[in-house]
């Protein structure tokens, strides 16, 4: 989602901003900008997709030597993406960008075309610049920005420049924004990777607080008073974008994972780290999160009822933030985060503290708000995911939960298994990835179709949601997730001469049932895949992925890798942008 950074100092401007730009294109963006100054003339220049089209129209119109700027990149939320609604948006003595939305845009923009205001976009965005610029003629610049913030309901960020001041000013509510403390240079950014080549040591911004960038001094200021700041620094490593001779990076994360999950499990192997994970004083648990992170609260929640025997809700965090909480004294709510700065999952996470309630992070990114927020966090540490669609991310989420799963069973001596069949993981996924020539196959029979199902029951059910997921986000296939014996109360309806149906079996005592369920869908002409474990595996009459045999407490990490890899084979043959799919942002920073 949109990404902001802004850089005053002695380095070229439109270098360090557009290295930003490219550091922050992960999250996911339609259109990108800049706006660069020597304090005499400002230049705005804008383009609609990729930063490499802003790159080469920079090198083609550049005219101001700058000496500091401000950049963006735009996932158009209030207006489409085109050119004149790509930030950064001048009216008046203002040129800003901005994260984030602005709820009463429509309100404030009414009153200020009465006053004479001309606006030239969409946005929500160009209305703040407006009322800045407003306060700006009978108020001093803090005073200004002040009013204007008050003035304002939703979400941002911004990076702003005045006109004829030599300097930045940035401010922040509910949007993410931190301040890049470097000698005689100082930078705005939306997260640390785009400015970390430059310097570790960053500030937080809190609601109401601005910051005021020169060269040569960082202030901070609340409501007009100067205060103190404490300077932080980050262990980030910043993003390696090689693709390590992959096509994509979607395929170099989803090749990662061994990897990962052997540092993952390493760290729990040490009985006493696995006294993080242990959640048997909890007698309900509400997982919390939005997208595959849901998903993998999902099979959680299967793995946490089954074998700990918690009782667990999930709830998409949009919905879970208005809706009535009934807590138990002994409930834990648990955030599912890659970023750690999605919006709705943020605001769920303070609506539980608020009522006093325990809560538990499950973050990928160690710099984020969750992480920083949560009174117990557990970090997945997978390192940066590039591609949108999370792949790398989302199996470090399940493992966690899946050992959250054993070590609370085996807290209430419910486990008969050792830990040690964790350690199983990293050679067994390599063996499931290992089997590309089977996805591929697969991918070449179901690209050309128009819509598909997954179908199972119980924690097969919770991998179909994720499965789909990854299969629509990534290849635009339309296709659905159901509860395999809920399929026939309507909308087998939807069922047509040669769909693809994949049945996900992975428990003997469902096998059965879930099959019936399949077969149901090919007497109407569907065409059945199978997704099971070598040890329920006859099939043979099937098209089918088997994965090797393993424990319960994992075998849900060997179907994700192989749903991954179709899913990707799929986009592949469609000849989808896969790393970065249309409309979708990876980082979603606003409700
Ligand atoms: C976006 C991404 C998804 C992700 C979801 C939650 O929609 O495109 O891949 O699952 O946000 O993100 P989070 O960072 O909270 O895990």
């Amino acid at each position: 989602m949109c990404g902001i950074i802004g850089y005053i100092g002695s380095r070229k401007t439109t270098e360090v901003l557009l290295k930003g730009l490219y550091a922050l294109e992960y999250r996911g963006y339609d259109s990108a900008g800049v706006a660069i100054t020597d304090n005499k003339d400002l230049e705005i220049i804008r383009s609609v997709g990729r930063v490499s089209k802003l790159e080469e129209k920079i090198e083609k119109e550049k005219k101001v030597n700058s000496t500091f700027g401000i950049a963006h990149t735009r996932w158009a939320t209030n207006g489409e993406a085109n050119e004149k609604n790509a930030h950064p948006h001048k009216i008046g003595k203002v040129t800003l960008v901005h994260n984030g939305i602005i709820e009463n845009a429509d309100l404030i923009k009414e009153k200020l075309i009465n006053e004479g205001y001309k606006f030239n976009s969409d946005t929500d965005s160009e209305v703040a610049a407006a009322l800045l610029d407003k306060y700006l003629k009978e108020n001093d610049t803090l005073e200004a920005i002040d009013k204007m913030t008050k003035d304002l309901t939703g979400s941002f960020a911004f990076g702003i420049i005045i006109d004829g001041e030599n300097r930045l000013y940035a401010l922040r509510k509910d949007s993410p924004l931190l301040i890049g403390v470097g000698e005689k240079e100082n930078f705005l950014a939306s997260d640390i990777t785009a400015i970390i080549s430059y310097t570790p040591k960053y500030v937080l911004l809190d609601v109401g607080e601005v910051a005021v960038l020169e060269d040569s001094s960082l202030k901070f200021y609340k409501e007009g008073k100067e205060i103190e700041k404490e300077i932080l620094v980050s262990d980030s490593k910043g993003v390696d974008h090689s693709k390590n001779g992959y096509d994509h990076y979607m395929l170099k994360e989803i090749m990662e994972e061994p990897v990962v999950i052997k540092r993952l499990i390493e760290r729990y192997n040490e009985e006493e780290n696995r006294k993080e994970l242990d959640l048997s004083e909890y007698k309900e648990i509400d997982i919390v999160a939005c997208g595959s992170a849901m998903y993998a609260g999902l099979v959680g929640q299967n793995l946490l009822e089954e074998f700990a025997e918690i009782k667990v809700n999930v709830y998409p965090a949009s919905e879970y933030r208005y809706k009535k909480k009934i807590y138990n004294t002994k409930t834990l709510v648990i955030l599912v985060s890659q970023s750690g700065e999605t919006a709705d999952t943020i605001a769920a996470m303070r609506e539980a503290q608020k009522l006093g309630i325990d809560t538990l992070g499950i973050v990928n990114n160690p710099d984020s708000t969750i992480a920083r927020e949560t009174s117990r966090k557990i970090l997945t540490n997978a390192g940066v995911e590039i591609a949108v669609a999370t792949t790398k991310a989302y199996i470090l989420q399940v493992c966690v939960l899946a050992m959250m799963a054993f070590v609370s069973g085996e807290k209430k001596g419910l486990v008969k298994e050792d830990f040690s069949i964790f350690s199983e993981l990293p050679k067994l996924i390599k063996e499931v990835q290992d089997r590309v020539e089977e996805y591929k196959k697969i991918a070449k029979d179901i690209y050309k179709k128009e819509s598909c199902f997954f179908i199972g029951r119980g924690l097969d059910y919770a991998l179909c949601m994720e499965g789909s997921l990854k299969l629509k986000e990534v290849s635009y296939l339309h296709s659905e997730a159901y509860q395999a014996g809920e399929l026939k109360h309507g909308t087998i309806s939807l069922v047509e001469e040669g769909m693809p149906v994949l049945c996900i079996i992975t428990n003997k005592e469902l096998k059965d049932k879930s099959i019936s369920n399949l077969k149901e869908t090919e007497a109407r002409g569907a065409k059945g895949i199978v997704i099971t474990t070598k040890d329920l595996d006859d099939f043979d009459e099937y098209e089918k992925i088997v994965v090797p045999e393993s424990s319960q407490y994992i075998v849900s990490m060997l179907i994700v890798p192989a749903l991954q890899l179709l899913s990707y084979y799929v986009a592949l043959n469609r000849g989808c942008d896969i790393d970065k799919p249309r409309n979708l942002a990876k980082s979603v920073t606003v409700e």
